[in-house]
């Protein structure tokens, strides 16, 4: 059965990691397959837009406090959520300091034979690249990377591709970058400062730079505040159309 670990990072906040995240995961599970989607921010954005609160947090399935029974909740057809709560900080910082905690993930999600239930875990992380980040690195198939034109955010694409290099080398032979994509860009509307931007990472980066990026819409900001996916919320919007053209690339890609 195909099973993919999708980590979407970035160690900047507000480049559309969350968003992203949920719409994927919601395109894919419309699609048939299975999917669950991990809240690892502490934020629980993802949890807030989705199922609103969980019965628990990952944090304490991850140490055995909870069975993965007891923390999952149904969202929609064929998507699950694991939720975020405040209290998954100091799960994580309990975490970082056991020896080899790195591999606590990929241990968890192969104990609870995950593979066999869903075909696809989409994991959406805190705006850094944390320790519970660096679990999804040694976890994950693939990386996905949002992005954004400001000079901040482009920088840190840098950090978090030396990251991988190292993951690689040390843990992860066949974790591979799906990609790295702009979100609420368009080459059409936005200033030439932003273009110049975006062309400079593609010049850096190369392939690695997806050909979709998300505009600005305001469905998709409006969808998460009322806990939907943006293509029910409203599917002929171009938040919608945007975000089926990235998840049919990053399938591509994979
Ligand atoms: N394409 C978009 N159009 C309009 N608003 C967006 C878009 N993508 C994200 N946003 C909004 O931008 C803010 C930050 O997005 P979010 O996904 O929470 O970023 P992150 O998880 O990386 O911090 C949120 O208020 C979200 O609703
Ligand atoms: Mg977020």
């Amino acid at each position: 059965m195909e099973f993919y670990i999708i980590s979407v990072l970035s160690n900047k906040g507000g480049v559309s990691k969350t968003t992203s995240a949920i719409n994927i995961a919601a395109y894919l599970a419309n699609k048939g397959k299975r999917v669950l989607l991990i809240d690892f921010d502490a934020q629980a954005n993802s949890t807030l837009s989705t199922i609103g609160t969980g019965n628990g947090h990952v944090g304490e399935w991850l140490v055995g406090e909870k069975s993965f029974s007891d923390v999952v909740v149904p969202y929609i057809d064929n998507l699950d959520v694991l939720p975020a709560a405040r209290a998954l900080d100091t799960y994580a910082k309990a975490i970082g300091s056991e020896n080899d905690y790195q591999f606590l993930l990929k241990e968890r999600i192969e104990e609870e034979k995950l593979d066999d239930s869903y075909n696809y875990i989409i994991i959406d992380n805190a705006p850094s690249l944390t320790t519970l980040a660096y679990t999804t690195f040694i976890a994950a198939t693939h990386i996905l990377l949002p992005s954004a034109p400001e000079e901040f955010a482009i920088a840190g694409i840098a950090n978090v591709l030396q990251t991988v290099a190292n993951v690689k080398k040390r843990y992860n032979p066949t974790l591979k970058v799906a990609g790295i994509f702009f979100s609420k860009y368009h080459p059409s509307y936005r200033s030439k400062i932003d273009n110049d931007m975006v062309f400079a990472t593609k010049d850096a980066y190369g392939d690695l730079v997806m050909e979709t990026t998300i505009r600005t819409n305001v469905s998709i900001k409006e969808a998460l505040a009322f806990k939907k996916p943006v293509f029910e919320y409203a599917p002929d919007s171009q938040g919608s159309k945007d975000y089926e053209a990235l998840v049919k690339e990053l399938i591509e890609r994979l």
